[in-house]
C-alpha cells in the first residue's frame, strides 16, 4: 500500500446506448504504484484552455498579453535576512516577509513586474505566456481509437504522458500485456528501450507492424529488436 501513488479515472470513450440497467461505462480505472520512495517524476504539464487564461490571467496589458497579479508577501516573519527589509520605504504585512530579496523586488519595479494599485499596494504581475501550464490531474479524457487495428488499443497519448512522466530517455519500459504495441512504440518514440510481451501470435504481428511504421526523424531512430520465446515444458512422464 505504501507505492501505492493514485488511481486515475481515464475516459475512454463517447457515451454508448448500454441496454442494460445501470449506468453507462465511459471509464477506466489506472493504477499508479511506484517501486521506490523516489521515483522518477517529470512534472508534466497541461496547457491551458482559452477559458483557464481568461479565469486565471483576467487582465491584459497595453500589448495584448494576459496576466494576472500575486502578492509580494508570504505567511511568517523572519527576524533577519533579506526578505523583511524595506522595499520603496514599505515593511511586509504583519506576520508576512517578502516573497524574495528586496533587490529583486526592485529590479521586478524596474522592470514593470510590480504593479501598484491606487492605494498603493505592490503586486507581481504573472503573464500567462509565461507559465508551463497547469498541473494534470487525476481524470484524464484520453479516448481510444474509434477504428483501432487491434481490438483493444490504446490512446498513443494517454502511453506517451505516462512514459515521458515516469521515465528518461535510456530507460527500460515493460508492457507484459503489449497487444498490439502502442506502449512500445511510444517508448521507442520517446527514445526509451522496452520489452513487449504477449502470448498471442495476433498480437505480436500487429506490434511488428507498428513498429515498422515508426516514424524515423533526427531524435528517432528506427527500433532494433529481436523476438524471443520461451516456453516452460512440463516434463513430467
Ligand atoms: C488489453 S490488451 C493490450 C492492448 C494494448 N495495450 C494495445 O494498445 O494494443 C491485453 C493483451 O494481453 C494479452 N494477454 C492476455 N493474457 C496474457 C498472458 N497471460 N501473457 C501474455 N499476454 C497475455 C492478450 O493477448 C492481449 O493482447
Amino acid at each position: 500500500m505504501e507505492n501505492f501513488r493514485n488511481d486515475i479515472t481515464r475516459i475512454k470513450c463517447n457515451p454508448k446506448n448500454f441496454n442494460r440497467i445501470g449506468y453507462g461505462n465511459i471509464k477506466d480505472l489506472i493504477l499508479f504504484y511506484s517501486k521506490t520512495s523516489h521515483p522518477i517524476w517529470n512534472e508534466p504539464r497541461e496547457k491551458y484552455s482559452a477559458k483557464d487564461i481568461e479565469k486565471l490571467f483576467p487582465k491584459t496589458d497595453r500589448q495584448g498579453r494576459r496576466y494576472t497579479t500575486v502578492p509580494i508577501h508570504a505567511p511568517g516573519e523572519t527576524e533577519r535576512g533579506k526578505s523583511n527589509r524595506p522595499f520603496r520605504g514599505m515593511m511586509p504585512p504583519k506576520g508576512r516577509h517578502w516573497r524574495t530579496d528586496v533587490e529583486t523586488l526592485e529590479q521586478w519595479d524596474r522592470d514593470g513586474l510590480i504593479e501598484w494599485s491606487a492605494t498603493g499596494n505592490p503586486r507581481k504581475v504573472v503573464f500567462a505566456d509565461e507559465r508551463e501550464g497547469k498541473r494534470v490531474q487525476d481524470i484524464w479524457e484520453y479516448k481510444d481509437p474509434q477504428y483501432p487495428m487491434y481490438p483493444t488499443e490504446k490512446n498513443n497519448k494517454l502511453l506517451d504522458l505516462i512514459i515521458r512522466t515516469s521515465s528518461n530517455p535510456g530507460s527500460i519500459v515493460l508492457d507484459c500485456f503489449c497487444g498490439s504495441g502502442t506502449t512500445l512504440k511510444s517508448a521507442q518514440q520517446l527514445n526509451r528501450n522496452w520489452i513487449g510481451i504477449d502470448l498471442s501470435e495476433h498480437a505480436i504481428r500487429a506490434t511488428t507492424k507498428k513498429l515498422e511504421n515508426t516514424e524515423e526523424s533526427f531524435f528517432v531512430s528506427a527500433p532494433e529488436y529481436e523476438f524471443l520465446q520461451l516456453a516452460a515444458v512440463n516434463c513430467d512422464k
